[in-house]
């Protein structure tokens, strides 16, 4: 069983994409909405959120844990990591590594982050991206008005256009050849990002990212697999819907973007973590 956690609907992102790579392999999803955005709060508050989620998860049965929500890995990883012996996946190493490989090849060697203002005030992808590349430049750009936008489900509205313009005017101007996408609510603007940016720039989803290292990770480690694989007799992909989608609170657009990102009615099961 995959545990996977995010301050709200991010990490369904992260979610929809594992179930489309790892089909058989059953997941539990806790998103935090009662205290969603994480993003704007301390770094010692995420990281008590990280560990009731993750505490939550493993009563339920998971085996790997999935941190989808690039400001409580920003922040906490290390102290997670630290603190429990289940396998952390981050969203930040896997997207990192992906973006310093395509702005070697042919680009200019500058990326922008995008992100929340605790994300960004880590530095933790800077940090990381120089450790790969200590060629590259990099700029970091908070945007801690997207997610309450994302999160009403105003996906195409013109405020939500004019936000996004306005953060993205800097990182146009420092002509950055990558745009890493690091907060995974954000897939679900990459129509208005990619438009506004210019298609030449290449856009880095944490959230693909993340759930290709799930992949990858499960590939190398077999034993975890029959753990985690549901047992059935034939070959199928077992039925979506044993995955499991809890939440510390519900709301009507909630709903919506669950359904949204799913494609299917998702049953959002309100727990207290
Ligand atoms: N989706 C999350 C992230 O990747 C959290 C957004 C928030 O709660 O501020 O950072």
């Amino acid at each position: 069983m995959i545990g996977i956690f995010d301050s709200g609907v991010g990490g369904m992102t992260v979610a929809s994409t594992v179930e489309q790579i790892c089909p058989q392999i059953p997941l539990l999803y806790f998103g935090d909405v009662a205290h969603t955005p994480y993003g704007s709060k301390s770094a010692e508050t995420i990281l008590g959120y990280a560990r009731c989620n993750i505490d939550f998860l493993l009563e339920q049965g998971a085996k790997v844990i999935i941190i989808a929500c690039n400001s409580a890995a920003a922040t906490s990883i290390q102290t997670l990591r630290a603190e429990y012996s289940v396998p952390i996946i981050d969203v930040i190493t896997a997207t990192v590594s992906k973006a310093t490989e395509g702005t070697k090849k042919n680009r200019n060697r500058r990326i922008g982050i995008i992100g929340t203002r605790a994300t960004i005030q880590s530095g933790s992808y800077e940090e990381q991206i120089k450790q790969r590349c200590p060629a590259c430049h990099v700029y970091g750009q908070e945007c801690p008005l997207l997610v309450p936008l994302i999160e009403e489900g105003w996906l195409n509205h013109r405020e939500t256009k004019m936000v996004v313009r306005r953060y993205l005017m800097p990182l146009r101007q420092h002509q950055i050849d990558t745009l890493i996408l690091g907060c995974t609510h954000y897939p679900l603007l990459t129509h208005l990002i990619q438009k506004r940016i210019g298609r030449q720039v290449q856009l880095v989803d944490s959230s693909i990212e993340a759930a290709q290292c799930l992949k990858s990770f499960l590939d190398n480690s077999p034993e975890i697999i029959s753990n985690t694989r549901e047992k059935k007799k034939n070959s199928q992909p077992h039925h979506l819907e044993k995955n499991r989608f809890f939440v510390s609170d519900v709301t009507p657009s909630l709903q919506k973007l669950a359904n949204k990102i799913f494609g299917r009615n998702i049953n959002l099961i309100k727990t207290d973590a």
